[in-house]
């Protein structure tokens, strides 16, 4: 019995925050676990440069933490195939090859783009590259022959194009070289930063993996409440507080009850139960920096992990565009 094969990557932007854990990554994590997929996860670090060409230093230390993040989530190099794209010379070969098929118009209404192009105003995004964003996607993916992407629903646009360009491929050259992929979607509860914004590091506003001691405490002590509730004596309302969302999350369910009852009646008030948790979280992030800490300190390991990876994906990477050059017949 051959598993299915799923694949997904994430740009490398630095140390892992909870959003990525309770989004793609935990997903990740559990896909591999469940024993049913031959799971490939890369860091998408040519992707990076879409964005920031302009200032590229930081990206290879961030890809190597980035794994190593991902390894102190869980994601086990026996069980995972971990890889870095630009390692794997293929992707370039298949993405030069899609572009040539994939009509310009496909590219200029696709909704990610245009967001991308408004939201980032500081830096000028109209290049050839960064337009050409998921045709370089769909190349990572259909070069494994993925059947599934894990994704959240903001990829959805890029998978869809992914779908078109494959089977515009196999009718062009008259050939199925490429099953059309499928988004496994990922159900993320809505986590938000700090300071009640969307978590992200770049908003600055991030819990992070790698976050112990006092400037975690520090961190979820300061985090937005229920804003009606200035004093101890207002009853607060849990549904609209995101400390009580992470109580979902990290707390056992008695516990959740009993603040979602208490809170409500000015019975418990913010800073003891942000207190209750920084406990919890710090448990269950103590594990995880415990491998972290391993890898930080067995960087070579890393590097071994990585090349490992990278020789499983180029093999079938080679394959693959043995098959493309026949079809294409170049
Ligand atoms: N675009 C994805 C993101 O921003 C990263 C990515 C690049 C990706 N290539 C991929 C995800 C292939 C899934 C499959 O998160
Ligand atoms: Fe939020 Fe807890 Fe304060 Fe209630 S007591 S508002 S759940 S932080």
């Amino acid at each position: 019995m051959t598993r299915k094969r799923i694949l997904s990557g994430m740009r490398p932007t630095g140390r892992l925050h909870l959003g990525h854990l309770h989004g793609a990554l935990g997903n990740w994590v559990d896909l591999q676990n469940s024993g049913s997929y031959d799971c490939f996860y890369f860091v998408a670090d040519w992707h990076a440069i879409t964005s920031e060409y302009a200032s590229t230093e930081s990206i290879r230390d961030n890809s190597i933490n980035m794994v190593i993040d991902w390894l102190a989530a869980g994601l086990d190099p026996d069980k995972s195939t971990l890889f870095v794209q630009s390692a794997i010379k293929e992707h370039a070969e298949l993405f030069l090859l899609l572009s040539m098929i994939t009509p310009l118009a496909w590219l200029q209404r696709n909704p990610t783009y245009k967001e991308m192009q408004a939201e980032l105003t500081s830096k000028d995004l109209s290049t050839f590259g960064f337009l050409g964003y998921p045709v370089l996607q769909a190349a990572d993916i259909i070069m494994y022959k993925a059947y599934g992407v894990p994704v959240g629903v903001d990829q959805l646009p890029h998978i869809e194009l992914t779908r078109e360009i494959a089977r515009r491929f196999n009718y062009l050259y008259q050939k199925d070289v490429f099953p059309v992929p499928e988004p496994l979607l990922t159900s993320v509860p809505k986590l938000l930063g700090i300071d009640g914004r969307k978590m992200s590091k770049s908003l600055d506003n991030s819990i992070n993996l790698s976050d112990r001691g006092t400037e975690l405490r520090q961190k979820i002590a300061s985090m937005f409440t229920d804003p009606q509730r200035m004093r101890k004596k207002d009853p607060g309302n849990p549904d609209i507080c995101n400390v009580f969302t992470f109580h979902g999350l990290y707390s056992p369910r008695e516990v959740v009850a009993e603040i979602n009852r208490s809170c409500r009646v000015a019975g418990i008030g913010c800073i003891d139960c942000k207190k209750m948790l920084s406990a919890r979280i710090e448990e269950a992030l103590a594990p995880v920096q415990e491998r972290m800490d391993y890898y930080l300190s067995h960087l070579q390991e890393i590097h071994c992990i990585i090349t490992d990876g990278n020789a499983r994906a180029t093999k079938i990477a080679r394959q693959t565009m043995e098959e493309v050059r026949e079809a294409v017949k170049i």
